[in-house]
C-alpha cells in the first residue's frame, strides 16, 4: 500500500471533506448573518453591514435613531393611574359636574344608570370615568358616539364630571336577574392561557387602580369591549392590561363573562 500523507491536498478524502467543511460555515454565516437578518424590515437590519452587527449582537448607538424608544403606530394612553387619583372631591365639584352632566343624560340616564346599552356611570370610582374622558379627548379611546361628546370639555369639567358621577348610587340589580352563576373565566381565569381571573382586577377578590368594576354593565356592551380589545381598535388600557387578556379569550367566555357580570350586583360602598 502506498503510503498517503493524510493532511495533503492530493489526497482526495482531505480536501473533500475538509473543503465540505468550509463550504458549510460559509453557507451557514451567510445565511445566518446576512440572508435572515436582511429579511427583518426594521431600522436596525437595513444594508448588510447593519444587518450583520445586528444578528452579531452588537449594540448599535452609533446608528442614527436607534437609541430613541419607537413610536407607538397607534395613539396610546397618557394618563398616570395611581390609586390616589381623584380620591379627593367637594361638593362644588360635584354640583358643577350634575349641570355639565345634563348633556350625558340622554345615553348615560338621568341618574348615570344606561337604558340603551351604555355604560353605566352612576358610582363609577371617579378616576375611572377622568381617564376614560382623558382617552376620549387625546384619541386614546376612539368612540363615534363619544369623541366629540368630550372635545370642548376641560380638564376641570372632566374632574367635576367624575366627581358627580361617581358620587351617584350604584344600580341594585333585580334578585332575579342575578341567577347566572360565576363562570369559571370570573374567578379563575385560564391559567393555562395566561389570563388572570377578572375578579383579581375588577373587584371581588382583588381591585386594581384604573380598573372599573363592571357588574350590571349591559352584556351587549361588555361583549362589544371584549372583541375591541382583543383586536385592539380599543388600546387605551395602560400596559396591554385588558388586550392581553381578551386576546386569549375565547367567544364562548367572553358572552359568559358578559352574562355573568350583567346580572351580577355592584359592590357596596
Ligand atoms: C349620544 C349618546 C352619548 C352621550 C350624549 C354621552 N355618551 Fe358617554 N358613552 C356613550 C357610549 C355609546 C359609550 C361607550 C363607547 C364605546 O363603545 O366605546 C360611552 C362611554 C362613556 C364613558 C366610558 C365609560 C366606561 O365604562 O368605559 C364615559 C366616562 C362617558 N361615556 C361619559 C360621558 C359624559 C361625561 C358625557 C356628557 C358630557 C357623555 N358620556 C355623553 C354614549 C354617550
Ligand atoms: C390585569 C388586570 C385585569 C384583568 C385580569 C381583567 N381586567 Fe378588565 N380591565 C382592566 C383595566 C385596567 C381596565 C381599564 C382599561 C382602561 O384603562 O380603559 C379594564 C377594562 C375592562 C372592560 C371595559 C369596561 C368599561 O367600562 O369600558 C371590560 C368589559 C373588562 N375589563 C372585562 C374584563 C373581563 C370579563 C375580565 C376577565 C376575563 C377582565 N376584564 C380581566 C384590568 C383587568
Amino acid at each position: 500500500m502506498s503510503e498517503e500523507r493524510l493532511f495533503s491536498l492530493r489526497n482526495r478524502w482531505f480536501t473533500v471533506t475538509v473543503g465540505g467543511t468550509l463550504l458549510l460555515v460559509v453557507f451557514s454565516v451567510v445565511v445566518g448573518f446576512i440572508w435572515l437578518p436582511s429579511a427583518q424590515s426594521d431600522a436596525p437590519f437595513q444594508g448588510v453591514w447593519n444587518a450583520i452587527c445586528s444578528a452579531a449582537g452588537v449594540p448599535q448607538q452609533w446608528l442614527r435613531n436607534s437609541s430613541a424608544t419607537p413610536p407607538p403606530t397607534v395613539q396610546t394612553s397618557t394618563v398616570e393611574m395611581t390609586p390616589q387619583l381623584l380620591s379627593v372631591s367637594s361638593e362644588l365639584a360635584v354640583g358643577r359636574g350634575a349641570t355639565l352632566a345634563l348633556r350625558c343624560t340622554m345615553c348615560h340616564g338621568a341618574r348615570g344608570i344606561s337604558e340603551a346599552n351604555s355604560p353605566n356611570l352612576a358610582g363609577q370610582y371617579s378616576a375611572v370615568i377622568y381617564k376614560q374622558l382623558l382617552d376620549f379627548t387625546s384619541g386614546a379611546r376612539q368612540s363615534a358616539v363619544m369623541s366629540p361628546m368630550v372635545a370642548n370639555l376641560s380638564d376641570q369639567d372632566m374632574r367635576d364630571l367624575s366627581a358627580y358621577y361617581t358620587s351617584l348610587p350604584r344600580p341594585r340589580i333585580p334578585a332575579a336577574a342575578a341567577a347566572v352563576p360565576m363562570p369559571a373565566i370570573v374567578s379563575d381565569g385560564a391559567p393555562m392561557r395566561n389570563i388572570a381571573s377578572c375578579a383579581s382586577c375588577h373587584g371581588g377578590i382583588d381591585h386594581k387602580a384604573g380598573a372599573p368594576w363592571i357588574e350590571g354593565l349591559p352584556a351587549a356592551y361588555t361583549k362589544a369591549q371584549l372583541l375591541a380589545f382583543a383586536n385592539d381598535t380599543r388600546h387605551n388600557d395602560i400596559n396591554q392590561q385588558m388586550r392581553n387578556v381578551a386576546r386569549n379569550m375565547t367567544p364562548e367566555e367572553m358572552d359568559a363573562a358578559a352574562a355573568y357580570y350583567a346580572g351580577a350586583q355592584p359592590p357596596e360602598r
